[in-house]
């Protein structure tokens, strides 16, 4: 190694480390100039060549000037973690190391390490031992994959003729709470948003099954062809969790791929006394997991598990170009580009297996217990101070409401800088939303949030 790269790392150490001891002080959200911005960054034409200690304090001074700190413990919004330690290690090992996923033979280590870990996860949720999965660019990219599986085992012809000379058009349910991710895989895999049937809600924010039922009826009734049921576990607007057992039974008597989206509240199958709320999810055709969510590794590393390997293998293969190595070929080894959608691919699962390798399943469920305790903590504290509290997930995100408009609440606090939540809607209504997304977040700031919002609200 260099002394200009050993110095180079020393200062990259020395900025994380002053982050983290400093990211408490920080206003949640910094008051950006964007104009500000844009003309800072002008001064990079790259005509000339600038100092590697210029360029990265100037990155890092813009990274805590404009940014929302998701890793402040009074940060209460959606699930985007305080990245875990060992998980920024493992980034690091594998920016320099920049192992090729793709296939067997490029990197046996990386990809036995992800297959591990898919095991470990499919096991936890109940899946059969010879499942599979992949890891992903997200919860986005996994119920894309989802969507492309279901309808691969659906319609035989799907891979090869795509969706013309189907006898019909083909339909999959989800509920008012299910992620927009979905509607999005819709339109990528060409079936349009329409093809996605909303189901509504009962007052828990679970998809109604009886409703379910009676709209797969209909549709058949009318000539569509009904091929999937997304489930929710742990929405992301109030934490809801589908009745997935009951959502199984329909899946099952009507021949449908059941997919659960579990993107965030799936880590909550570490915690014994949380598993009763997702019973069902082991009869899943296939589920989606997030550890840059509630598992706090740094983004990005979707997972999407199925028990169908063939499928799986049958829904991304291709016929091998010159360039693949000709001993992955009929290998029965794991070969990643033929079971998703990438051929480059980043050693994502690492930060994950040092994470859990150096926490624990113990310590990641003593932090998620405690994040759940929190939430009861803060639904108590908010009605307490006055506030409606709405909703009964058992996961920690709590809605809420006052007097004055939900959105102007929640820009107050924002620009306090003390804290920061989200609106989001509850029964038709805009409403402030609170998650415990930080594994560093104490009682100590929940009472800097009530105490915020207690404070916006007198203005
Ligand atoms: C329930 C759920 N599913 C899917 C997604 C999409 O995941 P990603 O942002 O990793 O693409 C999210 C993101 O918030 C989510 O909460």
């Amino acid at each position: 190694m260099s002394k200009e790269s050993k110095s180079l790392w020393a200062l990259i150490e020395r900025e994380i480390e002053a982050y983290f001891n400093e990211v408490d002080t920080l206003p949640v959200f910094p008051k950006v100039d964007s104009n500000r911005l844009f003309k800072d960054l002008e001064s990079f034409h790259f005509q000339e060549k600038r100092d590697p200690e210029e360029a990265i304090q100037f990155v890092v001074r813009h990274l805590r000037e404009s940014h929302l700190q998701t890793a402040h413990p009074a940060y209460f919004g959606v699930f985007n973690p305080a990245a875990d330690p060992m998980g920024i290690a493992g980034e690091w090992l594998v920016a320099a190391f920049n192992p090729q996923l793709a296939s067997w033979t490029s990197s046996p280590f990386a990809i036995a390490v992800e297959q591990h870990l898919l095991g470990y996860w499919s096991r936890k949720f109940g899946l059969p031992e010879n499942s599979c999965g992949t890891f992903t660019s997200g919860g986005t990219e996994a119920n894309h994959t989802a969507l492309l599986t279901a309808l691969t085992r659906h319609f035989p012809s799907f891979g090869k003729k795509g969706l013309h000379g189907l006898a019909g058009i083909p339909v999959l349910y989800g509920s008012k709470e299910t992620h927009h991710s979905i509607l999005k895989s819709a339109r990528l895999c060409g079936l349009g948003t329409e093809a996605v049937r909303e189901i509504s809600t009962d007052s828990n924010q679970k998809m109604k099954v009886a409703e379910l039922e009676k709209r797969i009826r209909q549709d058949r009734k009318e000539g569509f062809i009904p091929f999937l049921i997304v489930g929710t576990a742990g929405s992301t607007s109030q934490g809801a969790i589908d009745p997935l057992d009951s959502l199984a039974d329909v899946a099952e008597r009507e021949n449908l791929w059941l997919h659960v989206d579990a993107a965030w509240g799936g880590a909550a199958v570490l915690v014994p006394e949380l598993l009763p709320h997702f019973k069902g999810i082991e009869r899943a055709d296939s589920i989606t997991l997030d550890a840059h969510k509630w598992l706090n590794v740094p983004m990005t590393a979707g997972m999407f598990m199925c028990r169908h390997p063939s499928i799986l293998r049958e829904t991304f293969s291709v016929d091998f170009s010159p360039y693949m190595p000709a001993d992955s070929h009929g290998s029965s080894l794991p070969q990643p580009f033929q079971e998703s959608m990438g051929w480059s691919r980043r050693f994502r699962g690492l930060k994950l297996f040092l994470a859990f390798a150096v926490t624990g399943e113990e310590g990641y469920c003593k932090t998620l217990r405690n994040q759940v305790k929190m939430g009861v903590r803060l639904r108590e504290m908010l009605s307490e101070a006055g506030w409606k509290v709405l909703g009964t997930t058992p996961l920690p995100v709590v809605c809420f409401e006052g007097e004055l408009p939900s959105e102007e609440i929640a820009k107050r606090v924002a620009d306090s800088g003390r804290s920061w939540i989200t609106t989001t809607h509850f029964e038709g209504r805009t409403v402030l939303r609170a998650g415990i997304a930080n594994y560093r977040t104490t009682e100590k700031d929940l009472k800097t949030l009530v105490d915020t919002l207690s404070a916006v609200s007198r203005i």
